[in-house]
């Protein structure tokens, strides 16, 4: 396992379209190996390969109950509406709030191809819209109402 470089905004990586994973391989897994190795070293609650440098619809997710990982993720439904502060690894030292659905379910495939349905609330249904957002090129400051910045470089 490795931990990879993240890329911070400004890099133009973080502005695609990433693309589906086609076929789940040994280079996937250790992908989502590094990911997770990668966020923890961050202290980061969830990442996406394309912070990492790789336009891939994966992402790795820790609010505290255990990893989660998610390849082709989809969001299927929706409820309700919060609004909270938001930080990104990419984006070190800057916070700001977000709405975001309170609860969602997002349907994904495991490490092993294997279709799953997860439900998220609280900040696991905040880390899964942040984090699929990543794959479409949006940035949490993109949504944000307001912004503060924590005197980081
Ligand atoms: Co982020």
């Amino acid at each position: 396992m490795a931990v990879l470089e993240i890329r911070k905004a400004g890099d133009k990586i973080l502005k695609e379209i990433a693309a589906p994973v086609a076929k789940i391989d040994k280079r996937i897994r250790r992908l989502l190996d590094d990911m997770a190795q990668t966020m923890y070293a961050a202290d980061g609650v969830g990442l996406a390969a394309p912070q990492v440098g790789l336009s891939l619809r994966i992402v790795v997710i820790d609010v505290g109950d255990g990893l989660v990982e998610l390849i082709n993720p989809v969001i299927t439904e929706t409820k309700g509406c919060v609004k909270a502060q938001e930080g990104c690894l990419s984006i070190p030292g800057v916070m700001g709030e977000v709405e975001r659905y309170a609860e969602v379910t997002v349907e994904a495939l495991d490490r092993n191809g294997k279709k799953i349905q997860l439900l998220g609330t609280d900040l696991l249904a905040r880390a899964f819209q942040h984090e699929i957002d990543h794959l479409e090129g949006v940035l949490f400051i993109d949504r944000a109402t307001t912004i503060s910045t924590q005197g980081q470089p």
